[in-house]
């Protein structure tokens, strides 16, 4: 058996290199189409395409990250060797994350009911609940109905509990798209009030090996305008957190690039705010990764409650780190993916950008026979 298996690597490792070098050349082609026509388009002040298609050669960058998220075009060679691309963590998620950890942390029932002990809302999963348990919960609070499988905050529907509704065809609704209802879960008043119509949380990423875990960086992100989420692809504004002491380094950002010293609504004072019971933020993140021991990265979605415990609003197994961690700051996350891997994980993540690396998750899931 043992021999089977390892022949079957054998086969499988040239089919993944394959694979992983026409991903990199779609990737490529597309970044470079998309870039030609901004170029075009926005005629930029600054920067150039033939400088881009050297950045995009040796980093693999897109346009929005060359010309606004990093300003490629204003740091040094060195600069930008430390930045990771979206495309190049891809890679890395590709060949790290199990599909058995990424169907119970990005399925938001599963999540629910992994993570029970670290949540506090109420909540429901609607095609298993009867009509009745469905309607006493949407009658009693005000809730939000969430896609399964949903991200960036996109399909998330607000229910109010004195709204006008006709409660069957919401129902079916509901089902029909797989969603959860979670009750509305609210913040501490310090964070509440940046922006009070959004729930404001902290989106925290971690690596981790079973009980050991680090933080890789953290945000704190709030929602504007009417929204209800705070999702920086919804319009959300966010800035960096100390890993250290919780105090906002940095002014608000949106994923433009542009910045906010004040909240747009509320005008409170983003950059030196203190998050509250940070402490206990990062030892809720520890506990967090315990309780999936295979998980190698993740970026977390906590609250702080009012009474000031920590509640968890949702885990991501392959988080975005371009846009939140590394723009904010100006600052790139490879020299802290590499320090952090080696202590973590026993190995350098950045080797898997290669696409010669094995990528020791598939092989293993693939054949074990
Ligand atoms: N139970 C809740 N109560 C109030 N606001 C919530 C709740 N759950 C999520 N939100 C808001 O919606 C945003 C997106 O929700 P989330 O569950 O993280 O979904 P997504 O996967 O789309 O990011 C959160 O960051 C938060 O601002
Ligand atoms: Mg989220």
């Amino acid at each position: 058996m043992k021999e089977l298996k390892e022949s079957l690597k054998k086969v499988y490792w040239p089919y993944c290199v394959y694979r992983e070098f026409a991903r990199l050349k779609a990737d490529k082609r597309q970044f470079w189409q998309d870039a030609v026509f901004s170029f075009k388009v926005e005629k930029p002040k600054h920067g150039s395409l033939s400088d881009y298609k050297r950045a995009l050669a040796k980093h693999r960058i897109t346009y929005r990250e060359y010309m606004y998220l990093y300003e490629y075009w204003r740091i040094d060679e060195k600069q930008r060797n430390e930045f990771i691309s979206e495309s190049e963590m891809r890679c890395i998620y590709r060949k790290t994350v199990k599909k058995s950890i990424s169907r119970i942390i990005d399925n938001k029932y599963q999540a629910l009911m992994v993570f029970g002990k670290h949540v506090r809302r109420r909540w429901l999963y609607v095609p298993k609940a009867s009509f009745e348990s469905f309607c006493e919960f949407v009658n009693s609070i005000d809730c939000l109905a969430k896609p399964v499988y949903g991200s960036l905050g996109r399909g998330i529907v607000k229910i109010n509990r004195n709204d006008e509704k006709d409660l069957m065809e919401l129902y079916a609704n509901c089902c029909e798209n797989n969603m959860v209802l979670e009750e509305c879960a609210r913040s501490i008043k310090d964070l509440e009030e940046f922006h009070p119509q959004s729930l404001n949380t902290i989106r925290v990423m971690t690596v981790s090996k079973g009980r050991d875990c680090k933080m890789l960086g953290a945000l704190f992100r709030m929602g504007v305008g009417d929204s209800f989420v705070d999702n920086s692809s919804s319009g959300g504004v966010f800035a960096s957190i100390d890993l250290e002491t919780g105090e906002l380094l940095t002014d608000g950002h949106d994923k433009y690039g542009k910045t906010y010293k004040l909240h747009p609504d509320t005008a409170k004072p983003i950059k030196g705010f203190v998050i509250p019971y940070w402490e206990k933020v990062k030892e809720f993140c520890g506990e967090l990764t315990s309780v999936v021991p295979e998980l190698v990265f993740a970026g977390w979605d906590l609250n702080v409650c009012p009474d000031g415990e920590i509640e968890l609003i949702e885990g991501n197994s392959a988080p975005n780190v371009y846009g939140g961690l590394q723009a904010p700051l100006k600052k790139g996350l490879k020299p802290m993916l590499n320090a952090a891997g080696k202590e973590i994980l026993g190995y350098d993540p950045l080797k898997l950008i290669s696409i010669w690396s094995k990528s020791y998750v598939e092989l293993e899931e693939r054949c074990s026979l």
